[in-house]
C-alpha cells in the first residue's frame, strides 16, 4: 500500500494520544479518514481529525503584501514546491491480529516520528467500527470504499432514533432500512415492520415489483377496533385521566351487553354505549367522567360494530405492515391509533403471539413530545413504554424526528443508537450532544456540515462513531401529494376551464 505521509516530531507530538503527519504530495487524505501506522506495540490506528497546509514563503504577512503589490509572489520564488500537508491525528488504539479477527488495546507507546502512515486495512475496519458481513448495508463508509453493514440486533433491539432537520434524508434512511429488513433470509432471522405513514411516503412499497408481495398498507380511514373489544383497559390506555369509579361501571356495561349480545344475536356500536350509559343509575360525577371519552372516542370513528382492521394476529416475519395515516387530518385521532396499534404490538409481541417486530413513528415528537402529560397525548406512555421494556420482548421502536428538542428525552435516551443526518438548529444541536454518547465538538461541528444523505451512527449499533454515505432506494418511491409546482399548473388549467364553462353558459344564455 503507497503511504499517505510520515509522522513528524512536533513540540507536542506524537504522544499516546494524538500524533501528525506531513503527507506526501498527491495523497489522497481527508479529513475524518482512518489511518494506521506501525509502533513497536503493533499497529496504531487512528483518525485524521484536521489536515493543515503551510507555506513558509506566506508566513510573514508584510512581505507578502509587499510582493503582491508589484506582482504575484510565485512570479519570483517557487512557491509551489514549498507548500506541504500536515494531518493531525487522533490515536483511537491499537488494532491487533487475534486468530482471524483484529482486537482492539490501549496504546502506552506513541509511534516514533519517522514512522509511515498508511490507510487503515479494510478488514481492520470492519472490525474497529463493528460492521458485520450479515449485517444492515445502510451505505458506506465516508472516504473509504468500506460498506456500512450493520448488524441488525445492535441497531434495533436497544432502539433506533434517526434525527436531522428537515429534508435531510430520514424517511430515505429510513426506506433503506425497510428495504434490508425485507431482503433479510430466514436463517439471519427476519422480524416484522409496523411503519406509522404520516404523509404516506412508503406506500411506494406496496407497487414495487420486489417488495410489493412482502407489504400490506391499511389507510387511516379503515382503521378500526371491533365493539367486542372494546374494555375498560382499552378506554382507559386512550383517556389515561378516566377515573377508577367510570372504568368499573363502564366494566359492568360493557359485560351486560356482551350478554346481551350473545342472547340476542345482534351487534352494539358505541352509540348503544352511550344511550345505555346515559339511562344506567350511577353516581352524576362518574357518569361524566366516562361521557366525555365516550364522546370523543364516537366521533374518532376508531370503534366499529365488527371490523378489525389491521388484524395484528396476521403479522408474519419478513413483512411490512404500513399504516397509511395521511388521509387523516384529526391528530387526536391519529394519537388514539398510534395509541391503540402501539398497545396492542406490545402486547401481543409480550404474549408470543406475534413475531418480533420494529414499530417505525415518522414524526416522532408527535406521538411522544417532551412537554406534554400523557393524559393529552396517550401514545407518549405507550411509546415511552416500549423503548423501556420493549428490548427484552423483541419489540423494537425506530423513531424518526426533525425536532429532536420536542422528542421525549425518555424515548431519546433508551434509543441506543442514534443516526444524525444534516443539522443545523443550535437548539436541537445542543440537545442532540447531550442525548447521544460520544459526540465531540468536531464531530458536532462537521453534523452541520453534512450533505443531504450524509450521516453519523453513534450508539450501541458500532464501536465508534462512524459517518457515512447512505446509499440510494432499490425500492420504488411514491409519494402523496404532487410537487408544488405540478399542483400550482393544476389549480391554474382547473381555473382557466372554470372560466371558460362559465363564459359558455353565459354565451349560451344570451344567445
Ligand atoms: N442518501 C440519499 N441518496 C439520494 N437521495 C437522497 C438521499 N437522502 C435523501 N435523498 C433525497 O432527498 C430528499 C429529502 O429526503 P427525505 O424525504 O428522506 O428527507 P426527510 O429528512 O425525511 O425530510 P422531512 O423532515 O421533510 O420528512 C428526497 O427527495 C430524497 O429522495
Ligand atoms: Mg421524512
Amino acid at each position: 500500500m503507497k503511504p499517505l505521509g510520515t509522522v513528524i516530531s512536533t513540540e507536542e507530538s506524537p504522544t499516546t494520544q494524538e500524533f501528525s503527519f506531513v503527507l506526501e504530495e498527491g495523497a489522497p487524505v481527508k479529513k475524518n479518514q482512518f489511518i494506521q501506522t506501525a509502533s513497536e506495540e503493533g499497529t496504531v490506528f487512528g483518525l485524521v481529525r484536521e489536515i493543515t497546509r503551510a507555506n513558509r514563503y506566506f508566513e510573514r504577512a508584510e512581505s507578502v503584501a509587499e510582493y503582491e503589490k508589484e506582482s504575484s509572489i510565485s512570479t519570483h520564488f517557487p512557491v509551489k514546491s514549498w507548500e506541504y500537508a500536515i494531518g493531525e491525528v487522533r490515536i483511537l488504539g491499537l488494532m491487533n491480529k487475534v486468530g482471524d479477527k483484529y482486537r482492539h488495546w490501549r496504546v502506552s507507546l506513541p509511534p516514533s516520528p519517522g514512522a509511515k502512515v498508511l490507510p487503515a486495512d479494510e478488514q481492520m475496519l470492519n472490525d474497529f467500527i463493528g460492521f458485520q458481513p450479515d449485517g444492515l448495508m445502510l451505505g458506506k463508509l465516508q472516504n473509504h470504499d468500506v460498506q456500512a453493514k450493520v448488524s441488525m440486533t445492535r441497531l434495533l433491539q436497544k432502539h433506533l432514533a434517526i434525527l436531522a432537520m428537515s429534508g435531510a434524508g430520514k424517511s430515505h434512511l429510513a426506506s433503506v432500512m425497510l428495504e434490508e429488513l425485507l431482503d433479510r433470509k430466514k436463517e439471519d432471522g427476519r422480524i416484522s415492520v409496523v411503519v406509522i405513514d404520516i404523509h404516506g411516503e412508503y406506500i411506494g412499497f406496496k407497487s414495487d415489483p420486489k417488495y410489493g408481495k412482502q407489504v400490506r398498507i391499511v389507510e387511516g380511514k379503515s382503521i378500526s377496533v371491533p365493539f367486542s373489544n372494546l374494555n375498560p383497559e382499552l378506554l382507559g390506555t386512550l383517556f389515561p385521566d378516566m377515573t377508577g369509579p367510570a372504568r368499573v361501571e363502564l366494566g359492568k356495561i360493557l359485560k351486560q351487553m356482551a350478554e346481551d349480545s350473545k342472547q340476542n344475536n345482534t351487534v352494539y356500536g358505541m352509540q348503544d354505549l352511550i344511550a345505555r350509559v346515559e339511562t344506567a343509575g350511577m353516581n352524576k360525577n362518574t357518569k361524566d367522567s366516562l361521557m366525555r371519552p365516550l364522546y370523543e372516542l364516537l366521533s374518532m370513528r376508531l370503534i366499529h360494530p365488527t371490523r378489525k382492521n389491521p388484524n395484528l394476529y396476521e403479522l408474519r416475519p419478513g413483512e411490512m405492515l404500513i399504516l397509511d395515516l395521511s388521509d387523516l387530518d384529526d391528530q387526536k385521532r391519529k394519537k388514539a391509533i398510534v395509541t391503540l396499534i402501539a398497545s396492542r404490538l406490545f402486547k401481543l409481541r409480550r404474549k408470543g403471539s406475534i413475531p418480533p417486530f420494529m414499530l417505525l413513528v415518522e414524526e416522532a415528537h408527535n406521538f411522544a413530545p417532551e412537554r406534554s402529560k400523557s393524559v393529552h397525548t396517550p401514545s407518549k406512555f405507550v411509546i415511552e413504554k416500549i423503548a423501556r421494556e420493549g428490548r427484552k420482548f423483541g419489540a423494537a421502536l425506530c423513531v424518526v424526528s426533525q425536532r429532536p428538542v420536542q422528542l421525549s428525552t425518555t424515548t431519546l435516551s433508551q434509543c441506543n443508537t442514534h443516526v444524525i443526518l444534516r443539522v443545523t438548529n443550535p437548539n436541537d444541536l445542543d440537545h442532540i450532544r447531550q442525548s447521544s454518547e460520544g459526540l465531540d465538538d468536531r464531530t458536532m461541528r462537521s453534523i452541520t456540515s453534512l450533505k443531504v444523505g450524509e450521516g453519523i451512527i453513534v450508539g450501541e449499533a458500532i464501536n465508534y462513531p462512524a459517518f457515512v454515505e447512505i446509499r440510494d432506494r432499490k425500492s420504488r418511491k411514491m409519494e402523496k401529494g404532487e410537487p408544488l409546482h405540478l399542483q400550482a399548473i393544476k389549480f391554474d388549467s382547473d381555473q382557466q376551464k372554470k372560466e371558460e364553462e362559465e363564459d359558455d353558459e353565459i354565451e349560451a344564455f344570451l344567445d
